[in-house]
């Protein structure tokens, strides 16, 4: 049989016209190229183990990078109305400022996040007594918490949502004072949508108190103070505190006073009610709003606006209180990445948790864990534009 030579050119077009349907779905260009984990070296922690820092990258090129002391989220960039990606969390280019002076830049907070009073609480008629780290009161677990230990890397992956990192820490029964080996794990997925999700795990051998938050310092501009950003809290009360920030036990509500921020309102507007005790107390804001979602469920806690930028942080989480924190402890002494001095009020804190001291507290709701039970809390922080 004869066979018709094929002339060149046809063939040449045939393989090009196969190759043009083809590839789109062998290597989907797109989310590949940008979709990321990768890691690198980021130094040795006091106790000799080795410091690796993720970042995680999605297709739209937002990034988080994660350091594995502490959790911390050492760097987050999120784009403004025109598209520009600025880094718009506190913290510092290297570990030696971690290991050195950080007030919980970005961390991993744990075993108990904010404050236990006197360092103190009894549990099944026992009294536990804790490392006191913020006198005359226990802060964020005492002296070694969550946010000062190595945490090891269960998963690096692209996952179905977009690049995830989950960590894992195991916290021995008796570490700072709390009972029952509490094995932690905390799952980072960076979105395609632009949320960075963070989802928390525990159990435990012995009944034990746990509340767990995230302590990112945010700044929607990238610099200079917060008072401009706008602020919405979904919640009608609050939790007062006495002169060391533990609460008093009663739920107020937040009408007429400068903690109502049910309407948008810029941080800076009544931060310096002189007439306000409770301002006086937090020298500014430092206190825990009581959410007006239902525990358990992810509701939308609060969301912050800085209009020179038009970049927009909505806080979601299933946690029933919310620390907003203004940043009232910075001041100055601390240089920060790109040699930026961090001046008074020049991050905020938005801490999903339990609420403060609920050890002590009868009338809050509980953070005792038990064995069998899971703990488990979702924190969401999610960036748009207007
Ligand atoms: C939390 C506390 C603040 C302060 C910061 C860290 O936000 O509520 O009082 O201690 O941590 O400095």
């Amino acid at each position: 049989m004869a066979r018709a030579t094929v002339p060149q050119w046809v063939l040449i077009n045939a393989v090009a016209l196969a190759l043009m349907i083809l590839l789109p779905s062998v290597v989907p260009a797109e989310v590949t190229s940008k979709d990321s984990i990768s890691s690198a070296p980021f130094g040795q922690a006091t106790d000799g183990k080795a410091v690796e820092l993720y970042t995680l990258r999605n297709r739209n090129g937002m990034e988080a990078r994660i350091a594995t002391y502490g959790g911390i989220v050492t760097s987050l960039t999120a784009p403004d109305r025109a598209g520009n990606y600025t880094d718009v969390v506190l913290g510092y280019d290297s570990l030696a400022g971690y290991l050195k002076d950080s007030p919980y830049f970005g961390a991993l907070i744990g075993r108990y996040g904010n404050r236990i009073a006197r360092g103190r609480f009894s549990l099944d008629g026992k009294i536990y007594t804790l490392a006191i780290n913020n006198a005359p009161n226990t802060l964020h677990g005492g002296k070694v918490g969550f946010d000062k230990v190595v945490w090891t890397v269960e998963k690096a992956q692209v996952g179905a949502d977009g690049p995830e990192l989950t960590l894992h820490y195991l916290s021995r029964d008796g570490e700072e004072g709390y009972p029952g080996n509490l094995a932690v794990t905390a799952v980072y997925t960076l979105t395609e949508d632009d949320a960075l999700h963070l989802a928390y795990r525990a159990i435990t051998d012995k009944d034990t108190v746990v509340n767990l938050t995230q302590h990112s310092y945010f700044n929607l501009r990238g610099r200079g103070d917060i008072l401009g950003h706008v602020a919405q809290i979904n919640a009608d009360r609050f939790t007062p505190v006495d002169s060391t920030l533990i609460p008093s036990g009663e739920l107020r509500s937040v009408d007429g006073t400068a903690f109502d921020f049910r309407n948008p309102t810029a941080i800076g507007t009544r931060i310096e009610n002189a007439d306000e005790q409770q301002l006086r107390f937090g020298k500014g804001y430092d206190h825990n709003w009581v959410l007006n979602g239902p525990i358990g469920t992810v509701h939308l806690d609060a969301t912050v606006y800085e209009p020179t930028s038009g970049r927009v942080l909505e806080v979601l989480s299933d946690q029933p209180g919310l620390q907003f924190y203004s940043g009232n402890f910075l001041d100055g002494s601390i240089t920060g990445k790109d040699g930026r001095r961090y001046e008074f009020r020049n991050g905020f804190c938005v801490e999903p948790q339990h609420f403060p001291d609920s050890p002590n507290h009868s009338n809050f709701p509980s953070t005792v864990l038990k064995p069998g039970e899971q703990y488990r809390s979702t924190i969401i922080y999610a960036f748009s534009t207007r």
